[in-house]
This record gives structure tokens, C-alpha cells and sequence, in this order.
């Protein structure tokens, strides 16, 4: 049954744009997706039957909450959808909706407010190498994008360092990985908006500073998981060139200190679902994927500064694993789906920590809604906790870890503690004392 999760992807696969633009049209309910979640939420956790025990937080993810009818902001929803054809008359006594949106309840930690970065950015990326927190590029605003590597040195909390990215780099939707000297990056989105992707790679050395050139990616991707594991450069789903198709290759490459051992990209066996913006980390010698979503912004058709626009997105909780026998096998699930955590995760004494993230939209509202959790996975039973609060909920964060402190810059935030959804994007850098 480990590969259970595999043939069910493939049921869901590839769901095309258009096709769910017209189902959710033609079906005008603000439940449409909403019940898809749920069935898939469902169907989850029976088809969990895993070798692995399912944690107590499969339970919560299921859950479901009860919403008076009234609660219901019918002129939103309207609003919303612009069109709401056939909607149901007064009559149905009450709703059943999802609470995966919802803030899961998490002790306080105290957090230490450190000199912010000189820019704000949202969707680049970082590598820790020891006491340094490379972070790259990302967007300053929707119309300005970065190129520039700024460097933040654990040791005495200061910003130290600045440098460019090559030009022709992607600013954001970035793979990466390091070796403890060499960082090598993959692919992306180039420009800000919604622009296309690059397929180009390149590889820093840190101590240098220098940039080199690998092969092109085989096709570019938009945020794929990528991990150096066992001599290999691996680099899986991501978006496609639409911004928006959850793509399942999986493709490798040998590379080491800095340069790499073969003429192109190896393929691997695809990875059970797609799609951008998921934690993909190497731990006791396995490579574990975590999180992400199905869907993403589009660029809008004819826009020539090619507009972002919002498009139908799935948030997914899964965790998959590679090992020794080359077959992805199901982790227990996080607490509840999150996305936008490429660079949110640190692995502390055996425990894989995830701060913040995106979630289910919410339901009525259909807002995009963030996360302030602090997550742990323990390595050793295998079971997701929450182990406190951020200062405020934010996505795509930066996350280093250094002499017991955990650190967290950049991103988007919320708009405060009575609004989950997106509004400013930040530079600041915090940290807070970990004990478990
Ligand atoms: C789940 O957690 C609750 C509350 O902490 C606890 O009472 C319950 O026994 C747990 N269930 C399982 C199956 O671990
Ligand atoms: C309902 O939606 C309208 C229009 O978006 C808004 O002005 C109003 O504050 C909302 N009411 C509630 C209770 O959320
Ligand atoms: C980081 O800070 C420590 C302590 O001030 C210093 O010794 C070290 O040289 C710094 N590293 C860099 C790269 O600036
Ligand atoms: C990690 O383990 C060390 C050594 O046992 C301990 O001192 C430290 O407090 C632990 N860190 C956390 C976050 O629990």
C-alpha cells in the first residue's frame, strides 16, 4: 500500500486551468472547491493505510466546523464570484466547512526583533552555510524584482554582506541546494508580475563568490523541490510554464564540489504529485518532500506586463519520502496543508522545523489565508507537533538556525492578528530560543 497515494495522484492529475475556471463557473457554488478539499481530505486519511503510524493531527485536518447560516456573507460571495447563478434560497439550516483554514492553537514563544534586511522580499530564497544566511533575490514589489544576494551573519546578528546574481538568473520561484560551500540553483521565474520561467542553472561558490553555469533544466519549472542527495543534484514537480500545471518530473544530476560529473539530466521516477512552493529536505539519508500546492497565480492572457492574476489553488498536506529503494512512500501528514515553505524549514536535533506557510483559502471569503505556526516533525516517532507561534502569520519565509536560535526573515505577512490574508511584504529578521 505504499505506493497508494501514487495511483490516487494520478486520478487528480494535471486538473488543466480552463477545465477549472469552467467547473467552478458552471457550478456557481462557493462549496465547489471547497467539498473537493474535503473529499480529498477524506479520502486522505483512508488511504493512509500506511506503514507508518498516522499522527493525531490527521484527526484535526479532518475535522469539521459547523457555520450558523447567517455567518455567511452572501453579498461577498456574490460579490466574489460576480455571477452566482442558482444559488439556493434561505432553507439550509446550516453549512459544514473545512477548518483546515483555521489557526491551530500553539503555546507563545518569545521572539527577539533583529536589524531587518536591507530590502524586503517575497518568494526568494536561502542557504545556510554554517553562521551565514545567503538570501536571494525574490520580489521587492509585484513590479520590482531583486538581484542580489544579501548575507546575514549569525554570529554577531548583523547584515554583512551584499553581492549580484548573473544576470540572466531567475529572481524568484527558485530551486536550491548547498554542500556546505557550493550553492547550486535551478530555474525560476524571470522578472517580477507574473512572468515566464528560465530553465537556466548555475552554481555559486561561496567562498569565492564566483557563478559557473550547469545544463539547462530540461524544461523550466516554477519553484520545484530540489535537494542534493547522494552525489546527485535532484530537482522534482514544481510549475510548469504556465505558472500554473503541477508538473511530476523528477530529474538528477552528478555534481561535486562545484562541478558537475555528467553531460545532462538524468530522469528519475516522477514524484506522486506536483506543484511549487513545498519543503524538500535530506535527513538520515533520505530525501523527504513536504507540503507545497497544485495551481498558482497566472500571468493574465494579453497582459504585456503580464499581470498576476489569481487562479484555483489546492494546498496540500502530504509528505513523501525517497529511499533506498528509488519509491516515493507517505509520511504522516502536516497538521494541516501548507504551501510556500521552500525556505521555511530548519532541521533541529532531529526534528524537522517549518515556520509559517499558506493554507486553504477560506472558504466563504475565498482569501488567501496564512499561517503563524511553528511546526516539528520528529524524525525519531514520525509525528508532526505545533511548538509555538510566530510573531504574526507569514508565508514563504527564510529560515536559518544557528547555537539554538531559530531565525525567520522575509517573506509576506499578514494583516494582522484578525486577518489572515496576505498584505505586506517584510524584511524583518526575528529569532527565538528553541527547546523542545
Ligand atoms: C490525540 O490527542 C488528544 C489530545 O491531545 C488525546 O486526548 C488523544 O488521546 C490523542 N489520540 C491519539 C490517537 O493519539
Ligand atoms: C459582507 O461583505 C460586505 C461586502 O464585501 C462587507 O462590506 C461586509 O463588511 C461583510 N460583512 C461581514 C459580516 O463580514
Ligand atoms: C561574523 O561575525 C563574527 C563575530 O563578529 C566575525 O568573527 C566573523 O568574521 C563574521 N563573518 C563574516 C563573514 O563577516
Ligand atoms: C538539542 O539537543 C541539545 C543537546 O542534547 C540540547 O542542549 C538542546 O537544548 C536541544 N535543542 C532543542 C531545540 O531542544
Amino acid at each position: 500500500m505504499r505506493l497508494g497515494r501514487y495511483s490516487h495522484s494520478h486520478s487528480h492529475k494535471h486538473p488543466s486551468a480552463p477545465k477549472l475556471v469552467v467547473l467552478l463557473c458552471v457550478v456557481g457554488l462557493l462549496g465547489a472547491a471547497l467539498i473537493a478539499d474535503f473529499l480529498w481530505a477524506s479520502s486522505s486519511s483512508t488511504s493512509t493505510a500506511l506503514r507508518y503510524v498516522t499522527s493525531n493531527w490527521s484527526v484535526h485536518r479532518a475535522s469539521t466546523i459547523i457555520v450558523p447560516n447567517n455567518a455567511v456573507n452572501r453579498s461577498s460571495v456574490h460579490d466574489d464570484k460576480g455571477k452566482a447563478k442558482g444559488q439556493k434560497k434561505d432553507g439550509v439550516p446550516e453549512r459544514f466547512l473545512s477548518a483546515t483554514f483555521a489557526d491551530l492553537p500553539a503555546p507563545e514563544l518569545h521572539w527577539e526583533k533583529l536589524p531587518s534586511c536591507p530590502v524586503p522580499r517575497l518568494d526568494g530564497f536561502a542557504i545556510q552555510i554554517k553562521n551565514l544566511f545567503y538570501v536571494f533575490s525574490g520580489y521587492g514589489t509585484i513590479d520590482m524584482v531583486h538581484s542580489h544576494v544579501d548575507i546575514f551573519n549569525f554570529t554577531d546578528n548583523t547584515w554583512c554582506g551584499r553581492f549580484d546574481t548573473p544576470k540572466e538568473m531567475a529572481h524568484s520561484h527558485l530551486g536550491m541546494a548547498t554542500d556546505g560551500r557550493y550553492i547550486y540553483i535551478v530555474t525560476g521565474q524571470y522578472g517580477p508580475q507574473c512572468r515566464g520561467p528560465s530553465a537556466r542553472t548555475f552554481i555559486l561558490d561561496t567562498e569565492t563568490k564566483q557563478w559557473s553555469d550547469m545544463p539547462p533544466l530540461p524544461a523550466p519549472r516554477y519553484a520545484p523541490a530540489t535537494q542534493l542527495w547522494r552525489g546527485r543534484l535532484h530537482v522534482m514537480g514544481g510549475s510548469g510554464t504556465n505558472r500554473y500545471d503541477p508538473e511530476v518530473d523528477h530529474w538528477s544530476l552528478a555534481v561535486k564540489d562545484g562541478k558537475v560529473l555528467e553531460k545532462g539530466w538524468r530522469t528519475e521516477i516522477p514524484i506522486p504529485r506536483g506543484g511549487p512552493h513545498r519543503a524538500c529536505i535530506v535527513v538520515d539519508g533520505r530525501l523527504i518532500v513536504i507540503g507545497g500546492q497544485e495551481g498558482d497565480f497566472m500571468a493574465k492572457p494579453g497582459s504585456p506586463i503580464f499581470k498576476c492574476s489569481r487562479r484555483h489553488e489546492v494546498v496540500y498536506s502530504d509528505v513523501y519520502m525517497l529511499d533506498d529503494e528509488m519509491k516515493w512512500k507517505n509520511l504522516p501528514p502536516m497538521p494541516k496543508p501548507n504551501s510556500h515553505i521552500e525556505s521555511a524549514w530548519a532541521i533541529v536535533n532531529h526534528s524537522i522545523v517549518i515556520a509559517g506557510g499558506t493554507t486553504d483559502k477560506h472558504p466563504i471569503t475565498k482569501k488567501m489565508i496564512l499561517c503563524g505556526e511553528l511546526l516539528r516533525f520528529d524524525l525519531d516517532t514520525l509525528k508532526w507537533s505545533v511548538i509555538g507561534k510566530l510573531p504574526y502569520r507569514v508565508k514563504t519565509t527564510l529560515v536559518g538556525f544557528w547555537d539554538g536560535w531559530l531565525y525567520f526573515t522575509s517573506g509576506q505577512r499578514d494583516r494582522g492578528p484578525d486577518d489572515p490574508s496576505p498584505r505586506k511584504v517584510i524584511g524583518e529578521m526575528w529569532r527565538t530560543k528553541l527547546r523542545f
